[in-house]
């Protein structure tokens, strides 16, 4: 059919964010469980042949942007050729990656090479006990070096996504917010979110005054211009040459303007970050289900999709860790 994805309360669903597995080699407080998987590749993974087929099937349903998140998404074997194979797709305007890019010197040129239009780095901070603390791993410096090769690669802007924790990184915005400018990445600060028994022990804190520090300090002005596709609201430095983002689920919340679902690496279609809703897509892959049985099933998971999340009068409801779902 022709008719793009409109949820019920009218929302045009133009984006996935597209899980390529759960693990990663870092530990953050704030996404990943406790404890170890292994790194073999469960069955119930969508192969690339898969992804494609169901992702070529979206496109054809009005997806225009497909964001690959994880874990981390570098841990997929040969992800850039998935990449390749996406940006083939027709329709899609717009493939993106979030990384936490400690193995992005040795993909970089290949995922630029894939047609990759932009990528996303989260780094908590530049100092390197700080980061161990967050990351459970001495992280930093496999970080930076992998950011630097991603510019070199030619990605330009990077975003640095930055998760405000009081108490822990909130000392260290500043110096972020300088080094960015003087990088030309784009920072985002973003809240805390509630997601699995790590998240109810982050240390959440609002970014409203965080916002008016910064702009006093680096003089900045609201930015109308969109940057991406996602739910940052950005400011600029006076000379336009530098942004920053800010990305406030818990004390200005974005919901109204959700373009956007999840698809887990077991093919799970998720409604909604923060709610319970979902549509299991893998066993119909499997199963030998038409394009046109998927894609009507696409769309009745779509009229599931909740009007907002609820993480801050139920922080406890979510028992799905962010690494399941890629943020
Ligand atoms: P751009 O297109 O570059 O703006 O990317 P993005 O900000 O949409 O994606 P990214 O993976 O960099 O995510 C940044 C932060 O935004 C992460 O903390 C995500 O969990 C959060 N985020 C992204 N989409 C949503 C959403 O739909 N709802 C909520 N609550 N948070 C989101
Ligand atoms: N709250 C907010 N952001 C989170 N991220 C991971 N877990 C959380 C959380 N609980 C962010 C990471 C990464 C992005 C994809 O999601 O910092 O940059
Ligand atoms: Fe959309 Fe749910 Fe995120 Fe709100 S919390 S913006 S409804 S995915």
């Amino acid at each position: 059919g022709s008719v793009k994805l409109q949820d019920r309360f009218g929302r045009s669903i133009d984006y996935v964010r597209l899980s390529v597995t759960d693990r990663c080699d870092l530990r953050c407080s704030y996404c990943m469980p406790k404890g170890f998987r292994g790194f073999e590749e469960p069955k119930d993974w969508l192969t690339f042949d898969e992804i494609e087929r169901l992702m070529g099937i979206f496109v054809r349903l009005g997806t225009r942007r497909v964001r690959l998140t994880g874990g981390e998404p570098l841990l997929r074997r040969n992800l850039p050729e998935l990449a390749q194979r996406l940006t083939a797709l027709p329709g899609l305007q717009d493939l993106s990656l979030s990384t936490n890019a400690t193995q992005l010197g040795k993909h970089a040129v290949a995922l630029r090479a894939a047609g990759v239009d932009r990528i996303n780095v989260s780094l908590d901070s530049l100092d390197r006990a700080c980061m161990q603390q967050i990351t459970g791993r001495d992280s930093l410096q496999p970080i930076l070096d992998g950011l630097m090769a991603g510019k070199a690669a030619g990605f330009d802007p990077i975003k640095i996504n930055m998760v405000a924790m009081r108490g822990v990184n909130d000392g260290q915005i500043e110096a972020m917010a300088a080094f960015c400018i003087e990088q030309q990445f784009i920072l985002r600060l973003i809240e805390a979110m509630p997601m699995g028994s790590t998240g109810r022990n982050a240390s959440y804190m609002p970014l409203g005054p965080v916002r008016e520090r910064l702009a006093a300090r680096f003089g900045l002005v609201p930015q109308a211009q969109e940057l991406g596709g996602g739910p940052a609201r950005y400011m600029a430095t006076a000379d336009g040459r530098s942004s920053i983002g800010f990305i406030t689920p818990m004390s200005q919340h974005f919901c109204a303007t959700c373009n956007r679902v999840r698809l887990s690496v077991d093919g799970t279609l998720y409604l909604c970050l923060g709610q319970e809703e979902k549509f299991a897509l893998g066993p119909m892959l499997r199963g030998g289900a038409t394009d046109a049985e998927i894609e009507a099933a696409i769309r009745a998971a779509i009229e599931l999709k909740p009007q907002q999340h609820d993480f801050n009068t139920q922080p406890d409801k979510i028992i799905r860790f962010m690494a399941q779902t890629g943020g």
